[in-house]
């Protein structure tokens, strides 16, 4: 039984009543009657009464039972569509190939943490396109349903221990020094960008003033650690070159960070 539903049916069923006491409706003592009028009009009523008490139990056919109603977005508990109508469009399908990084990967969700993710799913990434899903953040998704994306994602794509123990970079730490970033950069990244970072043969450009324009120093640090191994860049240790020390990847974003203002 709704509440709307009984306001919708209480007014009417207040006028009929007074109606039947002007007209006569329902009263067997109506003015100038016979027996058989008398008779169908009691009939009316009780019909009328039957109506009325079974809309006023939801009972009406063709009415959609409580499985059948669609469920109002803050009850959506399935990972699968909370995934898919929040973070899929930018993230990818099944978290890889998107136009923001994947999640889909194992090495990013053991650099980054749980607290790390959940943080940025729900209040998003200031002056970039990844909004926050958080409530308090003016998103859509409750509490619950945040849980539900970041441990999903977790349980689906974090698999067990990629590392196996191997210490990386921090997820976050200040950018490095731009002036000793030519060795590393030349070492790690040319191979694949081009010695001065607008393309070549194996990576597109990481200059550009509307790709830098677009994402935060930390997007620019989780790609030089984490790569994008759905679209063929290693990550800080997985290259030709080798592995990557904590100052290289801090000099390399330092540098990436420096070309924005050109
Ligand atoms: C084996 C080739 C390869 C190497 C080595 C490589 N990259 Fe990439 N990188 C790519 C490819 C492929 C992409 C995907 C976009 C594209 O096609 O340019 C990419 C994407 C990126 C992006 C954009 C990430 C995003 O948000 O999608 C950045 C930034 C970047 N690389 C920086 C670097 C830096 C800095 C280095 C050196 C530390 C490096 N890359 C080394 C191949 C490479
Ligand atoms: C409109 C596109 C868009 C949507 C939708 C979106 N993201 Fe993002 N996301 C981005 C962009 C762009 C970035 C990079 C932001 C930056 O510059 O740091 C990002 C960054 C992130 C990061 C941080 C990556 C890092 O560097 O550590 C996480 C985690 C993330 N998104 C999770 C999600 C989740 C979970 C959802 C769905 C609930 C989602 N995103 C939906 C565009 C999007």
């Amino acid at each position: 039984m709704t509440a709307s539903g009984g306001g919708r049916l209480a007014r009417p069923r207040a006028q009929r009543a007074a109606a039947a006491g002007s007209q006569g409706w329902c009263a067997f003592g109506a003015p100038g009657g016979r027996d058989a009028r008398l008779h169908s009009r009691s009939r009316v009523c009780a019909a009328l009464i039957f109506v009325l008490l079974l809309a006023a139990c939801d009972a009406l056919p063709g009415k959609p039972t409580e499985e059948e109603r669609p469920l109002r977005p803050a009850q959506v508990v399935d990972f699968n569509t909370l995934y898919g109508t929040n973070c899929a469009g930018c993230h990818g399908d099944n978290g890889t190939l998107g136009a923001a990084r994947p999640l889909n990967d194992a090495i990013y969700l053991s650099v980054v943490g749980f607290e790390r993710l959940r943080q940025i799913t729900a209040d998003g990434v200031p002056n970039s396109l990844m909004p926050g899903f958080g409530i308090a953040a003016g998103g859509s998704l409750t509490d619950d349903q945040v849980d539900i994306v970041v441990k999903g994602i977790i349980r689906r794509w974090a698999g067990a221990d990629p590392l196996n123990g191997v210490a990386h970079p921090a997820y976050a730490a200040p950018p490095g020094d731009a002036q000793r970033a030519t060795a590393p950069y030349t070492t790690y990244c040319a191979g694949c960008h081009g010695s001065d970072g607008r393309g070549a043969a194996k990576g597109g450009s990481i200059v550009d003033a509307a790709y830098l324009g677009l994402v935060s120093d930390q997007a620019l640090r989780t790609a030089v650690i984490c790569g994008r191994p759905d679209l063929g860049m290693p990550d800080w240790r997985s290259g030709a070159a080798g592995a990557m020390s904590d100052r290289d990847v801090a000099d390399v974003v330092a540098w990436l960070v420096a070309q924005r203002g050109r």
